[in-house]
């Protein structure tokens, strides 16, 4: 049988497993203002192969699942899929995922390698008429809560990972930094 860890996952090899982390801070849009949702969440990144495209590229595929719950009311209040991809012809790595608002963003960038022994940044970027990464949403999220840009930077070290997430909106008749961020460790 194959074992599906034995696959070359390059930089992304040292998310796989379950992290939980309960210092996260979400900065999210209000028709008057600003709400700030302290948060603790887990995900789970999971060994999912490879997977040949257009029979020259191929990509290994880590499978994640993000459930964030707020400190206030211990309620689910964001849920995110998606994959991490690493194309190891050209450094690329991609993040493809959509959350249950009907939103989906591909968003790529070039890993530049460890910028010190054992220590990963991951960096993603897509935005609007981005002819390379780019974010596709519902007819009524498109008119009303218009995702425009999406910047993601996870860095990752042993047992330690901490992201930033930007994803800039344009609601309530503004754009909008909507950002988040943790630090997790590894269960
Ligand atoms: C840890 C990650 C995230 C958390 C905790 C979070 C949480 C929130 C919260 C609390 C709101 C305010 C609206 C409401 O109360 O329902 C919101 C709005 C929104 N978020 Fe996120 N978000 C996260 C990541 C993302 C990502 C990655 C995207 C898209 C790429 C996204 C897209 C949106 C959009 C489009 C809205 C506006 C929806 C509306 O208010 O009608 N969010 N988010």
């Amino acid at each position: 049988m194959v074992d599906l860890l034995d696959f070359d996952y390059g930089p992304l090899r040292g998310l796989i497993g379950t992290w939980e982390g309960a210092k996260g801070m979400d900065i999210s849009p209000e028709p008057d203002g600003v709400e700030e949702n302290p948060f603790y969440e887990t995900i789970v990144f999971e060994p999912a192969g490879d997977v040949e495209n257009a029979e020259t590229r191929t990509l290994t595929i880590v499978r994640y699942h993000q459930v964030v719950s707020r400190k206030s009311n211990d309620k689910v209040f964001h849920d995110q899929v998606g994959y991490w991809l690493w194309d190891a012809e050209e450094s690329l790595v991609m993040q493809t995922l959509t959350i249950p608002r009907a939103v989906c963003v591909v968003a790529g960038g070039v890993y530049h390698g460890e910028s010190e022994p054992g220590a990963v940044t991951l960096k993603v970027r897509a935005a609007q008429g981005d002819p390379d990464w780019g974010v596709v949403e519902s007819p009524f999220m498109r008119d009303n809560a218009r995702t425009l840009a999406f910047e993601h930077e996870l860095r990752l070290q042993g047992d330690r990972l901490c992201y930033s997430e930007l994803t800039r909106l344009e609601i309530y008749g503004r754009s909008f930094d909507h950002t988040d961020t943790n630090e997790l460790t590894r269960r």
